[in-house]
């Protein structure tokens, strides 16, 4: 593969391979689903593959062999296995900040080697792990604290906010978990209603430790502590996960209740290291490794199988022909499993903060679309809030439904109920149906993956969101993007703190635009 340090390859939209698909793109628009099954007994068949515990059926989107050939040879062509290479060995392949992209170094075994600058990582992350262990058992058996508060936002919340929704049952009943994000002080109030000082833990999570809510949120719950105790020193009730050891240690947290995050683990790639401590808390450690091994399941399928064969690639490769071919503007993404309520906003950081971008590796605007705009509520709930659009709107949308085969703790008759709405759903998208009123007529047509999960424990979950990083990595590249910076977050942030200031001191509001001026002076504090 090419050094990504001087990355002079030609504008993906040159390549042969995307012409041509660029020239297949509205001929596919043309195709009937419903034709193309009745046509080929055996789509299923060739459109879908599955791995131990997994299945990912694509027979319901436009595609044809001579498509998914055409799109493979895009992969192949884009260096898409030179690149996963450089990834998994540490190049430092995100080229704005100079960093490696190492989270899948996070759940290899410890016999491993990944060396970063002549240093094997491997140790580290397994010291880190023991470290993980020691304090989650301490405080499971002991239960000195039974309200753990994550504090944190981004890529230091989404990740474990998810992961204990979806592993609730794994969770010990005792402990009470809970997430702080917003900047908005209800968020806190509202959980510390349901903490006795005495018993709680605050984990302050944040690999910069600068972020403005989340040190906002961490003074506040000090301040909250030190009144509720009586005293100054809250230490023992704050654990920190951060790269900036010294900033955490100035706000007061002992210094063997920091955990480290490295700077080659994104935010939104980091549940797997200390980030993941309220989880691992939650649901124990033995759990928590399955997670990580789950995961590790994943990255060997997507390192070792053929690029034919291989289900990140395969995920990627139908979001790229949707979204940059056939031109739809939204991915919407739909568990059906309740417990995963909360993996759509973890993909929408994951999938929009990573390919949201309009210029290619070396700076060139971009003539094509790259991520779409991804929302989604689980099923069934969402079939009742905007699935009409979906049946009957004017944009088509695609859908990727996940969904979960065994469910032991389902209740009566309620799984066999819900499976049967994903089946029914994607396949009414599909099909349509034509009535003679137009209020009544569905066109059909509208494209559907499914993704089927043998069960949902840590180890599956652990294989889902690596297939999802997998896949967001795999757009990355046939972008030709940086999957692994987010500066498009830094300009509002810095212009929030402008008017912070304008709210305290009498500066001149006539620089500013007239709808922020009138707003300023309607918001200052009335002296
Ligand atoms: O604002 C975006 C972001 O940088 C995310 O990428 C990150 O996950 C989040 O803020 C939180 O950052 P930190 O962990 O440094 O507090």
């Amino acid at each position: 593969m090419k050094s990504v340090t001087t990355d002079k390859t030609p504008m993906r939209s040159d390549l042969p391979e995307w012409k041509q698909l660029e020239k297949n793109g509205p001929l596919a628009n043309g195709l009937s689903l419903k034709a193309l099954f009745a046509a080929d007994p055996l789509r299923y068949e060739k459109f879908n593959v599955a791995i131990p515990g997994m299945v990912l059926d694509y027979s319901k989107q436009p595609l044809t062999d001579e498509i998914m050939h055409q799109l493979f040879s895009l992969a192949y062509a884009c260096d898409v296995e030179g690149w996963r290479e450089s990834m998994f060995s540490g190049e430092p392949i995100n080229l704005t900040e100079g960093r490696s992209v190492l989270h899948t170094a996070l759940r290899r075994p410890k016999s491993d080697r990944v060396v970063v600058q002549g240093t094997n990582i491997i140790p580290q992350i397994h010291d880190t792990l023991e470290r993980m262990r020691l304090l989650s058992e301490k405080i499971r058996s002991e239960k000195k604290f039974t309200s753990i508060v994550n504090i944190g936002i981004g890529g230091s919340d989404l990740g474990p906010r998810m992961a204990c929704s979806a592993l609730r049952p794994f969770i010990d009943p005792d402990i009470n978990v809970m997430f702080v994000s917003n900047l908005d002080s209800a968020h806190l109030t509202d959980a510390l209603k349901h903490c006795d000082a005495q018993k709680t833990l605050f984990i302050v999570t944040s690999k910069t430790f600068s972020t403005q809510e989340t040190l906002t949120n961490a003074n506040s719950a000090r301040s909250w502590l030190r009144k509720a105790l009586g005293r100054e020193d809250v230490s023992e009730h704050f654990a920190a996960v951060t790269q900036n050891v010294s900033s955490a240690q100035d706000f007061g947290v002992s210094p063997d209740l920091i955990f480290p995050i490295w700077d080659w683990v994104g935010g939104r790639y980091s549940l797997w290291s200390a980030v993941g401590l309220p989880l691992c808390i939650a649901i124990g450690y033995e759990h928590f490794t399955e997670l990580l091994e789950g995961a590790h399941t994943m990255d060997e399928h997507f390192q070792t199988a053929p690029l034919e064969e291989n289900m990140p690639v395969i995920l990627a490769l139908v979001g790229l022909w949707n979204r940059t071919f056939l031109h739809h503007p939204a991915l919407a993404i739909l568990p059906y499993e309740q417990r995963l309520s909360r993996f759509t906003s973890y993909i929408q950081q994951l999938d929009m903060e990573s390919n949201g971008k309009s210029v290619d590796r070396a700076g060139n605007a971009l003539p094509y679309q790259t991520a779409p705009i991804v929302f989604g509520e689980p099923g069934t709930n969402a079939q009742h809030a905007f699935f009409q659009l979906l049946h009957q709107g004017t944009t088509i949308v695609p859908a990727e439904v996940i969904a979960v085969i065994h469910k032991p703790d389902a209740l009566e008759d309620h799984h066999m109920k819900l499976l049967s709405h994903v089946l029914g759903q994607t396949k009414a998208l599909m099909d349509g149906k034509n009535g003679v009123d137009p209020h009544r007529h569905f066109e059909g047509n509208r494209p559907s993956t499914a993704l089927f999960l043998d069960k949902l424990d840590p180890y599956h979950l652990g294989m889902l969101i690596a297939l999802y990083e997998h896949k967001i990595f795999v757009q990355g590249v046939l972008w030709n993007v940086n999957s692994f910076d987010q500066w498009g977050v830094e300009l509002g942030k810095q212009i929030a703190r402008d008017i912070l200031d304008y709210f305290h001191d009498d500066r001149n509001l006539m620089r500013l635009d007239s709808s922020s001026a009138a707003m300023i002076a309607k918001m200052r504090p009335q002296s």
